[in-house]
């Protein structure tokens, strides 16, 4: 019998479980009941999570937490996160506190050009299709008139419109690689209208268009940030032997790839949650930083370290596209919070707020790694984990989690001592 079927997007909420379970999932008599155990209650709620994506079946939540004690730029905030992995907002709070009484971080917006580009194939002589532009530019701008309108009241809109030659590296390809300002929106939308409606301008028979859409590399929309303080008050004994291991742990990351994919998902950890809890896109801002930190044609880590004239200062520099106004940052209850919360803040205020996140998180990694080594706060949350997952009651978790205190965690430790609990 075919599992395929015609027809689906049309068929109701409930129409699709049903089928679900009918074809996919049918020993499992249980998965309608999941399913609907995550169904908001308030239907104007549900409908709303509903109309985010297609073919909605249920939410899959994911924990928010908030992150309290930071200060960037001498103003104090408390940093909304969602995030499934333990340990992460417990590392940000943390390392929130330690540097707020040492200046806190310093935050800054290098920039704030993002690029789309109409990708296209001419055979043509070269001439000919650069005087073809020259005669084209005005009115390619004004094809997008009615669509950048808003944003030019704002102070933003088409920066520049480039014809640039990539015969070298594909036959007869040649792009329009167009820069944009796009002020507190994060643009995707209004940077690829803008882009079609370039492309449907600049086409002709012997322009042939492949695909006109923003590009997520944006080494001009750049946010940086830091912190500093005197090697001796990094540590209460030793503070140069703990700057030291930390600069050596960035200089291991700046040579070998390995670990900085890693060091760098440990930024990411940061960056995302907080992309996340405020609506933005995590998958465009993770792309687009993971290409930053390969820009040298090697890929190294996104953070940088420092020991000068005993002061210690850790920085990270890194591309960020975001919003704060439209999409999901104006229409998700939870985003909408998550920016009330951090007052509301201008996109470049979000990406000096996302970027200490990210430094944060390497901080509090690299000092866990270099000093009682990673697994000590992970081994706490994974107890809980596991005792959740065993289902013990509150009671029981107090005792086992006593019994295991200092030591390692394993599943068959953790069931071995409830089981003896229970019996
Ligand atoms: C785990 O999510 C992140 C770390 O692996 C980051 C790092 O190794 O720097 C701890």
């Amino acid at each position: 019998m075919s599992n395929l079927v015609s027809g689906f997007s049309k068929f109701t909420k409930e129409q699709k479980i049903e089928w679900l379970s009918e074809n996919f999932l049918k020993g499992n008599k249980d998965a309608n009941q999941i399913l609907r155990l995550y169904w908001n209650s308030d239907e104007k709620l549900q409908q709303l999570h509903d109309d985010f994506i297609e073919n909605t079946i249920s939410n899959y939540y994911m924990p928010y937490g908030i992150a309290p004690n930071f200060v960037i730029n001498g103003k104090h905030y408390v940093v909304p996160m969602a995030i499934e992995e333990s340990s992460v907002v417990a590392a940000a709070s943390l390392v929130g506190k330690f540097w707020s009484d040492k200046g806190g971080f310093r935050a800054s917006v290098l920039s704030t050009v993002k690029v789309g580009q109409v990708h296209f194939m001419y055979g043509g002589s070269k001439t000919d299709l650069e005087s073809y532009f020259l005669s084209k530019k005005t009115d390619l701008l004004k094809s997008t008139e009615t669509i950048t309108e808003n944003m030019r009241k704002r102070g933003g809109g088409i920066l520049e419109i480039e014809l640039r030659d990539k015969t070298d590296e594909l036959k007869d390809y040649y792009q329009l690689h167009v820069t944009f300002e796009t002020k507190d929106s994060m643009g995707a939308n209004f940077i690829n209208s803008c882009l079609e409606a370039m492309a449907q301008n600049f086409e002709k028979e012997d322009i042939q268009i492949v695909m006109s859409i923003l590009s997520n590399y944006i080494p001009e929309c750049l946010v940086q940030a830091e912190v500093s303080c005197e090697v001796e008050k990094l540590h209460p004994t030793n503070g140069l032997l703990f700057a030291k291991k930390m600069k050596q742990a960035v200089d291991i990351a700046n040579v070998d790839p390995h670990r900085a994919v890693t060091h760098n998902k440990g930024v990411m950890n940061g960056i995302d949650a907080v992309v996340i809890a405020t609506g933005n896109d995590f998958r465009a801002v993770e792309a687009g930083v993971h290409a930053y930190a390969a820009r040298s044609g090697k890929y190294k880590s996104l953070t940088a370290c420092d020991i000068e004239n005993g002061v210690f200062t850790f920085s990270i520099q890194i591309p960020l596209a975001l919003g704060t106004v439209g999409g999901l940052t104006s229409t998700h209850p939870l985003s909408k919070l998550s920016l009330e919360m951090l007052q509301n803040p201008s996109a470049k205020e979000l990406m000096q707020i996302i970027a200490v996140a990210g430094l944060a998180q390497n901080f509090a990694a690299l000092r866990a790694l270099t000093t009682t080594g990673i697994q000590e706060g992970h081994m706490k949350m994974h107890l809980v984990n596991i005792l959740n997952q065993l289902e013990a009651s509150q009671e029981e978790k107090q005792n086992i989690t006593k019994q295991l205190s200092g030591k390692t965690v394993s599943y068959s430790g953790v069931a071995d001592a409830l089981k003896t609990l229970r019996a």
